[in-house]
């Protein structure tokens, strides 16, 4: 009932913006003990051989979480550039690149105040800092940043134009978007139309579908058990819902290719 109350406001823009706002802000707030510091569907290898990226032990609960963030931001150097990433959620994401891929710094921007005063909070790394902000208004001074990260955050946008437009602004010549999100099936056309009038240089897509859905499978234990244990009765099968579980209808969308998710990397 709920998911579908969810699917009719999201064809408005501005009730869309509002919903999302009011999702994350409780989402934030049933977290009491900071065990959720990541909110994407995650990157599996579909190759079962494939090297696994090296992570410290206290990272490992989130590995699929951040091979998405390998994935889209490790497809350029990031080292000693200004990073910023919209739309970063609980932080788990800007931490990881702060950490592991040895930028300059990480400025990482949400617009649910909770998710931000706890970020503030909850991380002390030298040149990681974190501001409220809407994606949609961006509060920076042109080309301020070397490198934008943008992940699973653009579907919840009232406008996805004036997402770019700000993108465009703040990044330096020459400056990379990391983008992935996921879209209708038959939404991907007009995404891919978006960025390529974006101003932008579209260098790089993929489809990684697969690759979400094999980390949706190799996690679902984990997810499940986690809204088990922090949400109420009452909206739990929503939070499978959006967390993706499996046998749910987000979940089959995707394995049905009802619903695609694609990476981007683009260059100012
Ligand atoms: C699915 S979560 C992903 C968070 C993070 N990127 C991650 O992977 O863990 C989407 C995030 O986008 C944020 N968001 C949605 N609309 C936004 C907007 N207009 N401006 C800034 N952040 C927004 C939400 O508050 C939420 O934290």
């Amino acid at each position: 009932m709920l998911v579908r109350i969810f699917d009719v406001i999201s064809r408005s823009p501005n009730l869309k913006q509002l919903s999302m706002k009011i999702w994350y802000q409780y989402l934030s707030r049933l977290d009491k003990d900071s065990q959720i510091i990541f909110m994407n569907y995650g990157y599996d290898f579909l190759n079962p051989n494939h090297k696994k990226i090296k992570l410290k032990d206290a990272d490992e609960k989130d590995r699929y979480c951040i091979q998405l963030y390998s994935h889209v931001a490790g497809a350029v150097d990031l080292r000693n550039l200004n990073v910023l990433e919209v739309g970063c959620g609980r932080g788990g994401g800007s931490s990881y690149l702060m950490r592991y891929l040895s930028p300059k710094s990480v400025t990482g921007i949400d617009f649910s105040r909770k998710a931000m005063e706890f970020c503030k909070r909850y991380y002390h790394a030298a040149g990681l800092s974190f501001c409220y902000g809407n994606a949609e208004s961006l509060p920076f001074e042109d080309r301020k940043f070397d490198a934008i990260v943008n992940i699973e955050s653009s579907h919840c946008y009232s406008s996805m134009d004036n997402f770019l437009g700000e993108v465009a602004r703040v990044l330096r010549t020459n400056g990379y978007f990391l983008f992935a999100d996921f879209r209708s099936r038959e939404k991907i056309d007009h995404l891919r139309n978006q960025l390529r009038n974006s101003g932008l240089k579209l260098l790089k897509e993929r489809r990684i579908t697969g690759n979400v859905l094999k980390s949706l499978d190799s996690d679902n234990k984990r997810r499940s058990a986690m809204i088990k244990e922090k949400v109420p009765k009452v909206l739990r099968n929503t939070f499978l819902h959006f967390a993706g579980a499996k046998g749910t209808d987000l979940y089959k969308s995707f394995k049905t290719g009802e619903r695609e998710y694609y990476s981007f990397v683009l260059q100012k």
